[in-house]
């Protein structure tokens, strides 16, 4: 089974006011986790690397090779999505050249005029291959991966701007968050969304998924949200299986210090929450 882009499961997702996961890798075990989880629940899945989880793992030629590696090895049947996450122009560019089949440009820290113009320059070169494009347009709050937004909700006439480009899908700013939410956090700006969803017509992508609670992410999903990106809620439940192994003492019982088995609870916690957000998202079986 090879990669497929994202336009048709974003687009039916939007219309089908449900959503479709997009959940980071890190590594091995990340990579056939969320496979897994995808395959078990026969769903579309989209698996995107940041900069630097590629960096960590070596480039994005060898993240590409080992997830559709890992594809031909599991017998994934499901469609996915290859995408590069949060992408300056370069990173953007060399996930083009290596055949991804989706890739978001985030130029939300440039002055606007550089990010339209940014934004159609690689929405010009991935459709002229066949590869999605995400954009981003205010900025999501928080970190990831050494990607700091403040937060800014995304103004409307901007992100017409940006969607006029062609991209296949765009991230706004909503108040949302990269990482943990604050106690103190004031929710989804629910009436922003739908001023965005009443003049948006691509699919509308909502990061910074991990916390937010689920009666937001559903409603959000009803408004226009079609893809939800998930990474720290798996970093959660990997490190708290992983500490319950360890705590238990497992790795000093036999050959608990094996790391096939010493990382074998954590990467089932991450198929499950996989799981479970699929769930959520009110994702349809594959037909
Ligand atoms: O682009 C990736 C996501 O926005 C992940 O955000 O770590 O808060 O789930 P999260
Ligand atoms: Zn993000």
């Amino acid at each position: 089974m090879s990669f497929v882009n994202g336009n048709e499961i974003f687009t039916a997702a939007r219309k089908g006011h449900y959503a479709v996961g997009a959940f980071n890798t890190n590594n091995l075990e990340w990579t056939r986790a969320i496979l897994k989880a995808a395959q078990e629940k026969n769903t579309p899945v989209l698996i995107q690397v940041s900069m630097g989880a590629a960096k960590y793992m070596g480039d994005y030629k060898l993240v590409k090779s080992l997830v559709e590696n890992e594809m031909r090895v599991m017998n994934i049947t499901v469609p996915v999505v290859m995408h590069l996450d949060h992408g300056n122009y370069e990173a953007a560019k060399e996930c083009i050249e290596a055949g991804y089949t989706s890739v978001m440009f985030d130029g939300h820290d440039l002055p606007f005029e550089e990010n339209l113009e940014k934004t159609k320059e690689i929405v010009a070169l991935a459709h002229a291959k066949n590869i999605s494009v995400e954009a981003e347009v205010g900025s999501i709050g928080g970190e990831e991966d050494g990607i700091i937004g403040e937060g800014e909700l995304a103004d409307v006439e901007e992100a017409k701007k940006i969607a006029a480009t062609g991209v296949d899908y765009l991230a706004c700013g909503i108040g949302n968050i990269h990482g943990k939410y604050p106690a103190n956090w004031k929710g989804l700006h629910f009436d922003r969304l739908k001023e965005l969803a009443d003049v948006i017509e691509p699919p509308l992508v909502l990061h910074g998924g991990s916390g937010i609670p689920q009666e937001q992410v559903v409603k959000a999903i009803k408004m226009g949200i079609s893809k939800v990106n998930i990474n720290t809620e798996c970093q959660l439940a990997f490190a708290a299986a992983t500490r319950k192994y360890i705590e238990a003492g497992k790795d000093q019982q036999g050959k608990g210090y094996d790391p096939r088995k010493l990382l074998a609870d954590g990467a089932q916690a991450i198929t499950d929450t996989v799981e479970e957000i699929i769930d959520w998202l009110g994702t349809p079986a594959v037909k």
